[in-house]
C-alpha cells in the first residue's frame, strides 16, 4: 500500500503543528481518523476516506509506516531497548513475507496511541491506561465470541467501567479476513411496522432484517439486544446472542418526574465500537473492538433524541406539558435537558460510570495541557469534541484545535460502515442475498 500523497507524514504534521495552530488552509490538514471514544456528530461525508482499498483487502505492510511507528515506540519507551535491531528485523520480514508481527509491548502501545490520536474523542485523558487484550491467535467464531463475552464482562466490572480493547488477528496481505458485522457489541434492534412506525432503534432496521434472515428470533420489543454476526471468509456468518450477565443496562428514571420511568426507557452501559480498523505501523487490525464509558449526551442528546433514532423529544415534551405549537417555545430544548438529566441521574444512581459534558470537557483540556507538556500536539475535531447540548457553556467550545491525522489510529472503512447498518447478506456464500 502506498501512502496517499495528500497525507502529510508525522514529521510534516509536527512541523505544521509547531508553526502554529492554523497555518495553511484547514481543508488541507486531514482529520482522517474516524476515531475513538466519541460522541456522534451529525453525519458528514468522510473527507478523508481511509487509506485502504475499502474492499476489505489490504496489501503488504508499508515499511515506512512500520519504521515511523517503531521510532515512536522506542522514543516513548526508553526501557524497550534498541531501535536498530528491531527495525532491521521488521524491514527484513516485510521484504520477505509482506508483513510482521507486533510484540505485546508494541501492540499495547500502538492501541493506546491510536486512542490518543483519535481526534473525535473527548475522553482521551486516560489513553495510557487502556487495557489491551491480545486475541490475535483466536480463529474460530466460537472462540472469538468467547473472548468478546470476556471483554464485556471484564470491562463492565459491575459498572466501574474499565476502558478495554480486544485485538484479534491482523489482516494478512491480500487475504480476506474475519469480521464482525456489528458496529458495536451491544446495540438494539429496530423493527419497522407496516404502518411505517419503528419499534426499537431505527438505525438498525435493515441490520435487524438481515440477522432475522439468518434465523435470529426477535422479541420485538424496543430494546432487544442484537446478536453478534461473526463472519469468517468463505463461510456463512455465525450469529451469537450475548449472555445476560455480559450486558449491563440502566433503566431510566428522572429525579423530579415520576412518570418518566413509565416510558420504559433504558440504555446499555458499555459503548463498544467493533467495526473500526486499528492501524499500527502498517499492520491492519480490522477487528479490534474497544470501549470506554459513555458521555451522557451520547445517549440523551443523540441516541434517544435524534429524529432518526428513538425520537423521544415530542413524547417527553408532551409529558412535561410544554407548548409544542411553535419552535420558539423551545420545547425541544427543554425536553432535551430533562432527558439528559434522567440519563445522568439514572446511571449515577445505578453506580454505572458515565461522564457529564461539563466534567469531560474540563478533563479534555487537562489532557491537552499534559500532552503539550510532553511535547505532543493533540489532534482534535471541534465539531465532534463540542457536546451536542450546551456547547457554549463548556470550555471546549471556546477555542480551536490542531487538526492532524496521526498514526496509529482507528479508521472506519466504507464497507464496514455499510455492513454495520445493512449486514452483508449479498456476500454470503449460499445466496442469502437473494432470499
Ligand atoms: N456515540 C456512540 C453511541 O452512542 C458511542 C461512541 C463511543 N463513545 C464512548 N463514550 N466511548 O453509542
Amino acid at each position: 500500500m502506498t501512502k496517499p500523497s495528500a497525507v502529510p507524514t508525522y514529521g510534516e504534521l509536527l512541523s505544521m503543528a509547531t508553526r502554529g495552530r492554523h497555518s495553511g488552509p484547514r481543508s488541507r490538514l486531514p482529520t482522517g481518523a474516524l476515531a475513538g471514544l466519541l460522541p456522534e456528530a451529525p453525519p458528514l461525508p468522510n473527507p478523508y476516506p481511509a487509506p485502504s482499498q475499502g474492499d476489505g483487502i489490504y496489501g503488504r505492510a508499508d515499511p515506512d509506516q512500520a519504521e515511523e511507528f517503531l521510532r515512536l515506540y522506542y522514543s516513548e519507551n526508553p526501557d524497550a531497548g534498541q531501535l536498530e535491531p528491531r527495525l532491521s528485523q521488521v524491514k527484513a520480514m516485510i521484504a520477505s513475507v509482506g508483513t510482521y508481527r507486533h510484540t505485546p509491548g508494541e501492540l499495547a502501545f500502538g492501541a493506546r496511541v491510536a486512542w490518543r490520536n483519535s481526534s473525535r474523542c473527548i475522553g482521551r485523558l486516560y489513553w495510557n491506561s487502556l487495557r489491551v487484550l491480545d486475541r490475535r491467535t483466536a480463529r474460530t467464531p466460537e472462540l472469538i465470541y468467547h473472548h468478546l463475552v470476556t471483554h464485556l464482562r471484564e470491562t463492565t466490572n459491575g459498572g466501574r467501567i474499565r476502558p478495554t480493547i480486544s485485538i484479534f488477528a491482523p489482516a494478512a496481505p491480500h487475504q480476506p479476513y474475519t469480521r464482525i458485522w456489528n458496529d458495536q457489541l451491544i446495540r438494539y434492534a429496530g423493527y419497522r411496522r407496516s404502518t411505517g412506525q419503528v419499534i426499537g432503534d431505527p438505525r438498525y432496521v435493515e441490520f435487524t432484517k438481515a440477522v432475522q434472515q439468518l434465523g435470529w428470533l426477535s422479541k420485538g420489543s424496543a430494546f432487544d439486544i442484537l446478536p453478534l454476526a461473526i463472519e469468517v471468509p468463505g463461510e456463512q456468518p455465525r450469529l451469537f446472542d450475548l449472555p445476560e450477565d455480559a450486558i449491563l443496562e440502566v433503566p431510566l428514571h428522572h429525579p423530579d418526574h415520576r412518570w418518566f420511568i413509565e416510558l420504559g426507557l433504558r440504555w446499555h452501559a458499555v459503548p463498544a465500537i467493533s467495526n473500526m480498523r486499528l492501524e499500527i505501523g502498517g499492520i491492519h487490525y480490522p477487528f479490534a473492538p474497544f470501549n470506554g464509558w459513555y458521555l451522557g449526551t451520547e445517549i440523551g442528546a443523540r441516541n434517544l433524541a435524534d429524529a432518526d433514532r428513538y425520537n423521544l423529544l415530542p413524547v417527553i415534551a408532551h409529558k412535561l406539558g410544554l407548548d409544542t405549537s411553535s419552535d420558539a417555545t423551545l420545547w425541544r430544548d427543554r425536553a432535551l435537558v430533562e432527558l439528559n438529566v434522567a440519563v445522568l441521574y439514572s446511571f449515577n444512581s445505578a453506580g454505572v460510570k458515565i461522564a457529564d459534558h461539563h466534567t469531560e470537557s474540563r478533563r479534555f483540556l487537562t489532557h491537552i495541557e499534559r500532552e503539550e507538556r510532553a511535547g505532543r500536539i493533540v489532534p482534535a475535531d471541534w465539531s465532534w469534541i463540542v457536546p451536542p447540548i450546551s456547547g457554549g457553556i463548556t470550555p471546549v467550545f471556546h477555542r480551536y484545535y490542531d487538526e492532524a491525522d496521526l498514526r496509529p489510529n482507528f479508521y472506519l472503512d466504507d464497507d464496514a460502515a455499510r455492513i454495520a447498518t445493512h449486514g452483508n447478506l449479498a456476500a454470503c456464500p449460499h445466496g442469502h442475498g437473494h432470499g
